[in-house]
């Protein structure tokens, strides 16, 4: 007779096996990266929102700022092999990036830098201090877009 016990860790394995299957769909890794990259500018947004503010919430920038770092240090594995533009026709991932992988790397770098930077600013408390870590932070959102991202609305 079967346990319930083997019946709950055959239905396991089953969703364990679904969910590696779908996670390796260049579809699904493409629209988790969108998905993943509207939170990254949205955490951007935040605290630009916020320092035009006549009184910017120090609270909210640090949220963003933290949200802003942990994404920056995450986006490297946001891109495996297979699942640029030329497989996805919806992505703006460039095949670019698989084809200059250090460049890649060094332009992700550049932001995990200024993110936390960014983060350690917003920690300190000082507007004038996260302000100043703004320009790098913009600086290397438009660095890494102008050669890796595709501009064409499709
Ligand atoms: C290392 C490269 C790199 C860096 C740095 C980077 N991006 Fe991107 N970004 C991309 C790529 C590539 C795409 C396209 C992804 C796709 O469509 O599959 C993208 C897409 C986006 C999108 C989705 C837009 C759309 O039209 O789909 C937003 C929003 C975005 N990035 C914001 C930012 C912001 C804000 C920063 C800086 C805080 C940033 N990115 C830094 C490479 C980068």
């Amino acid at each position: 007779m079967i346990s319930l016990k083997t019946l709950a860790a055959a239905a396991l394995a089953a969703s364990l096996c679904a969910g590696a299957a779908y996670a390796q769909d260049p579809a699904s890794i493409a629209a988790t990266r969108h998905e993943n990259f509207k939170k990254l500018g949205g955490s951007f947004k935040g605290i630009l929102d916020e320092l035009k503010k006549p009184a910017p919430d120090l609270a909210v920038i640090k949220t963003n700022a933290k949200a802003l770092d942990t994404l920056a240090a995450q986006l490297p594995t946001w891109f495996p092999a297979g699942t640029g533009a030329d497989v996805v026709p919806k992505s703006h991932a460039l095949p670019v990036i698989w084809q200059k992988p250090d460049e890649f790397k060094k332009d992700a770098g550049d932001l995990a830098s200024a993110a936390h930077a960014m983060d350690l600013a917003a920690m300190s408390g000082n507007m004038d201090t996260i302000r100043g870590a703004l320009p790098a932070l913009g600086g290397a959102c438009k660095a890494c877009h102008q050669t890796f991202k595709a501009k064409d609305e499709h």
